[in-house]
């Protein structure tokens, strides 16, 4: 359907959110993508961190789960009442109703959808998340996938990633992206 004049303004001007699991490469498919389309990228986790002065590790174990998710929700708040940009997400954020809420008002959202191999290779490579510390990270990622996948799934535009390389990603999402746009 051919979006009218003043909806392809709106889109136009809208960040394009990154959500998906840990692992799912929003950061660095993220990046790629704004640099593909001329954009500023940021990291909600990065500004997290920056606004806290601590790690996101150091967030949850000083502080707990909890307040890194009132201070997560304060941020992206923020970021999307900015100007237009591309922006990972942390994979839990567009599980708060009102970040949901917010994107969907002034984003559109790309969900990365992965699979748990591909998930579980991906978050060995780098330590620092919380929720992997305690557990067995596959029935972590498992219980994930089941609560957040269906959550992820009203997600704009969903893009399958897996051992494509990130360029390829970048194309696919571009190709959606500009399809909406129409
Ligand atoms: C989280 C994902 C992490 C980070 C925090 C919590 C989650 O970000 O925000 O550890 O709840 O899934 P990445 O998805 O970038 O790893």
């Amino acid at each position: 359907m051919q979006n009218s004049i003043s909806e392809k303004k709106t889109l136009n001007t809208k960040t394009i959110v990154l959500i998906g699991l840990m692992g799912s490469g929003k950061s660095s498919i993220g990046s790629r993508l704004a640099k593909k389309l001329s954009l500023p990228f940021k990291d909600a986790d990065d500004e997290i961190s920056a606004s806290a002065k601590l790690s996101v590790a150091e967030i949850f174990k000083v502080y707990g789960e909890y307040e890194f998710r009132k201070l997560e929700e304060r941020v992206i708040k923020r970021l999307l009442m900015g100007s237009k940009h591309v922006l990972a997400t942390g994979g839990g954020a567009y599980m708060n109703e009102k970040t949901r809420n917010l994107i969907k008002q002034k984003g559109i959202s790309v969900w990365l959808r992965a699979d748990i191999e591909t998930l579980l290779e991906r978050t060995s490579r780098r330590e620092g998340r919380p929720l992997l510390d305690n557990g067995n990270p596959k029935k972590v990622l498992k219980s994930l996938i089941s609560k957040r996948h269906p959550i992820y799934s009203n997600a704009d535009i969903i893009v399958d990633t897996g051992v494509q390389p990130h360029g390829e990603m970048v194309k696919k999402i571009v190709t959606a992206y500009d399809a909406i746009k129409g």
